[in-house]
């Protein structure tokens, strides 16, 4: 499926190119569609390239070690466009100090995608609605766990939607998305040991990840107190 798929990004690549050429004729029924095909080319080859780091061999293992959790939440915030985006509130409760066990590029990706998703269910309800448009992200530690919340106060994950909502392709239909970013997320959550899953019966949409510590390795520290 990758090979298909990177040739049909080639394909799409220098199909581009000729309508970036046509979109300077002159003709005005050319310029009418020319803008729309270039668009439509571009969203194409997107949607390869996504495709195609999926399809492509697995992830790699996670690199884990403890990993603050507040500074990777901040970048998340500001890669995602939402450090100056003034219609949407941020509000962010994590346990003071808190860390989890984790692959800090990893879990960056992770909490990117569900933000992505929280901010698109948000531009998509649009203004108007009365209600505050805001995403909550908390994080606490119960013993040997670490438990996050995004949450957003958009419309909640539609009902047809929700039964493969973690399988790849699986999307609204929305222009742009190819319905990867929970498969990835929970492809990567998983790898943890850990866990992702909608929680039921909130306003809007609440994703719950759940990411257990490493586990002691008893033997070898059985081994130390022997030798000590
Ligand atoms: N916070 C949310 N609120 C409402 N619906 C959501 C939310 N998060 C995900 N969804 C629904 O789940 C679908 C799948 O999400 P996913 O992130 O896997 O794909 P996508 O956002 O459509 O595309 P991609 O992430 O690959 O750009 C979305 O299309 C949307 O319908
Ligand atoms: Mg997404």
């Amino acid at each position: 499926m990758a090979k298909i798929n990177h040739d049909l990004r080639n394909l799409l690549a220098s199909a581009q190119l000729l309508s970036d050429q046509l979109a300077s004729v002159p003709d005005p029924r050319v310029q009418r569609f020319a803008p729309k095909l270039v668009r439509s080319l571009e969203r194409a080859i997107a949607f390869c390239q996504s495709t195609l780091s999926y399809g492509r061999a697995q992830e790699a293992a996670p690199d884990r070690r403890m990993v603050l959790i507040e500074p990777v939440v901040m970048e998340v915030r500001e890669t995602a466009g939402l450090a100056s985006d003034a219609s949407i509130a941020w509000v962010a409760a994590i346990e003071r100090g808190l860390a989890v066990d984790a692959d800090p590029d990893q879990l960056f990706r992770v909490l990117l995608n569900l933000v992505r998703n929280a901010a698109q269910a948000l531009e998509s309800h649009a203004a108007g609605e009365g209600g505050a448009q805001q995403i909550r992200i908390t994080g606490k530690r119960e013993g040997a766990v670490a438990i996050l919340e995004i949450s957003d106060t958009g419309p909640g994950v539609p009902k047809k939607t929700r039964e493969r909502l973690f399988e790849a392709f699986q999307t609204s239909g929305r222009p742009g998305g190819s319905g990867l970013g929970l498969a990835i997320a929970a492809e990567l959550v998983r790898a943890h040991g850990g866990d992702i899953h909608l929680v039921e019966g909130t306003i809007g949409a609440t994703f719950r990840i759940v990411i257990p510590d490493r586990p002691v390795e008893l033997l070898s520290i059985r081994n130390e107190r022997q030798r000590a």
